[in-house]
């Protein structure tokens, strides 16, 4: 057994991660008097959540009429019926007061001429139930929405007194025999110092697994450390097939270019200059949702129809814009596209890709957060103690595919409905858990056999061929014969994680070490990504088919429950919820309205 001495610190809640959610539930905590730790590998406002761009969704109204009604069967439809119907009910119903929320706590939204909140049109929202006009529903802070609200609730964490572990590296949960979460075992990066937080209830607020692909606007940071830490707790992860691709990452760099470059009138164009979306979407047109666009530009590159040199990406137009409408709206892209793509977006267009930005599947939760371990006997089984927010979660209101700026508005909604049931649940009052020592000795012994790993595999070459499996196999486009072969690669590439190569033995600031742990939870979400994939025999939102082309509900309208052992994924299915939280009666959405169809735009 491994010896390493450490300390350990007591509280209620123990929130893992400080983006969005995490610093929403980690405030909403805090508010609520309950002693609220924060724990983050990254400085709080450099959480990838910095990176979001375009907005944040939520029917305000300000631009024109619209309502949580619009707004929920619009999160349906853009799930491709994947959802579960009460988190896309709360989803919709809630983020209005979450935004307004937002803006009391003091975030810098961009106005009106009447002082209004700002909002912008993005893709798949509509008025109408999708028989209108595309609705300006994202609320923006200039093309640095994210930015805005981290800044804001990081502040507003602190004046509430959140305690924060910056730079802590978040090792393995503590679970009970009898499979209650107790806390989390972290590395403190900057002095190697060993850290035990003992907490009634502990929040994973991890972020996505971006990195598990070549190409992702994510950042380096985003590696899924809360699906591999519950992964090996021996609990669920959910729907991870479906990974999203953003139509506009810039060729090359992947870095982002908001969607709220078309929602301000941006649009697309193939070699013959010609404005293709219309035939693909005559309705919505550049505004289709992701899954939709990032389908016609591959084809169009297929079909020969790409710019550039090798005809491999496609051009976003915004130079018809007035100058002054790009500086105020959208001066974040117009640097990046000048740093990373050398272009004056005032003068010429912009090389895009679909680039991976976000995965849909995650840790199964209800709607409140808590993480659901699906059994036999009960498919909603809750884990105590443990909640799942944001990008790492799966609630589930993205379904198949997430609709642009239904993410931020995910994290906020989620972080506080997270922090109101913790409210609920966790009583300040009684004594924190006795730990099971047994977890806590095998979190140490997995790291010490990392931090000494004597293989042939440097890690870096390692999680290169993760990548680029991933990359090729589990793309835009699936076919039966490359993602058969790809969980091939893959399972093979997983079992060599016992032959890596750790050259570094320190403990103070071992990136070599932190990037080994980051790639043992890059694994187990690559391998049921690809796992699921190949299962899933119908194409559904981000998950198209070649060789089964049509959406299968009578099959097929079920999430896919991943359990994964070393190269090893067990699969199950569990029942897509159809119940809504209230019914036409108390006002809420006909269920006629949301019954299945054909997704058209
Ligand atoms: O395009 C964007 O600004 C990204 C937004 C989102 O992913 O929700």
């Amino acid at each position: 057994m491994a010896a390493y001495e450490y300390e350990t610190h007591e509280y209620d809640v123990v929130v893992v991660g400080a983006g969005g959610a995490g610093l929403r539930a980690t405030l909403g905590m805090a508010e609520q008097g309950l002693r609220t730790a924060c724990v983050t590998k990254v400085f709080p406002t450099r959480s990838h959540t910095v990176a979001a761009q375009g907005g944040i969704a939520a029917s305000l109204s300000n631009m024109g009429p619209d309502n949580w009604q619009w707004h929920m069967y619009d999160t349906v439809k853009g799930s491709d019926w994947l959802g579960d119907t009460d988190a896309m009910e709360y989803l919709a119903r809630e983020a209005p007061k979450a935004v307004y929320e937002l803006e009391h706590y003091g975030v810098p939204f961009s106005r009106t001429e009447e002082g209004k909140i700002y909002q912008r049109p993005f893709g798949g929202h509509t008025t109408e139930f999708g028989e209108g006009p595309p609705v300006q529903r994202t609320c923006a802070a200039a093309d640095r929405t994210g930015h805005a609200i981290l800044h804001t609730l990081y502040g507003q964490s602190l004046k509430n007194n959140a305690e924060f572990y910056i730079e802590y590296f978040a090792i393995d949960l503590i679970m009970s025999e009898d499979g209650q979460c107790q806390g989390v075992v972290c590395w403190k990066l900057d002095d190697g110092t060993m850290h035990v937080f003992n907490a009634k209830m502990v929040v994973l607020a991890t972020g996505g697994y971006g990195r598990a692909y070549f190409s992702a606007t994510s950042a380096h940071t985003c590696t899924g450390d809360g699906g591999g830490m519950v992964a090996r707790a021996g609990l669920a992860l959910q729907d991870m097939e479906f990974v999203q691709f953003h139509p506009t990452g810039i060729y090359g760099s992947g870095c982002l270019i908001t969607e709220g470059a078309r929602g301000e009138g941006g649009y697309l164009t193939n070699s013959e200059g010609e404005r293709f979306m219309e035939r693909y979407a005559p309705n919505y047109k550049d505004l289709a949702p992701r899954d939709y666009v990032s389908r016609s530009m591959t084809m169009e590159i297929r079909e020969g129809r790409g710019v550039g040199e090798g005809g491999d990406h496609i051009h976003l137009n915004l130079s018809h814009l007035p100058p002054e409408a790009l500086a105020e709206r959208l001066p974040g892209i117009s640097e990046s596209a000048k740093i990373f793509a050398g272009v004056d977006v005032t003068k010429e267009p912009i090389p895009v890709l679909p680039t991976v930005h976000y995965n849909m599947g995650g840790i199964p939760t209800n709607y409140w957060g808590e993480v659901v371990n699906p059994t036999a006997d009960d498919p909603n089984a809750v884990v105590p103690g443990l909640m799942a927010v944001g990008e790492a979660g799966c609630a589930s209101v993205h379904g198949a595919n997430r609709l642009g700026s239904n993410s931020l508005i995910d994290l906020v909604v989620f972080g506080r409905a997270a922090a109101i049931r913790a409210g609920k649940v966790v009583d300040a009052d009684a004594p924190n858990p006795v730990l099971n020592q047994a977890s806590v000795d095998a979190a140490f012994d997995r790291f010490d056999g990392l931090r000494n790993a004597k293989g042939g595999i440097p890690t870096a070459d390692l999680r290169l061929e993760m990548q680029k499996t991933m990359q090729s196999d589990a793309a835009v486009f699936r076919a039966s014969d490359s993602l058969a072969q790809g969980v091939t690669n893959m399972t093979a590439i997983a079992d060599k994680i016992g032959d890596l190569a750790v050259t570094d033995r320190s403990l103070v600031w071992n990136s070599d070490l932190m990037e080994t742990l980051e790639l043992t939870n890059l694994m187990p979400n690559a391998l049921a990504t690809i796992v699921g994939a190949e299962a899933r025999k119908e194409s559904r939102g981000a998950h198209a088919h070649e060789d089964f082309s049509e959406r299968d509900d009578e099959n097929w309208r079920v999430h896919t429950t991943s359990r994964v052992d070393g190269s090893k994924v067990d699969l199950s299915y569990r029942s897509v919820g159809t119940d809504p939280l209230t019914s036409e009666d108390e006002g809420g959405i006909s269920l006629k309205k949301i019954a299945p169809k054909a997704r058209t735009f």
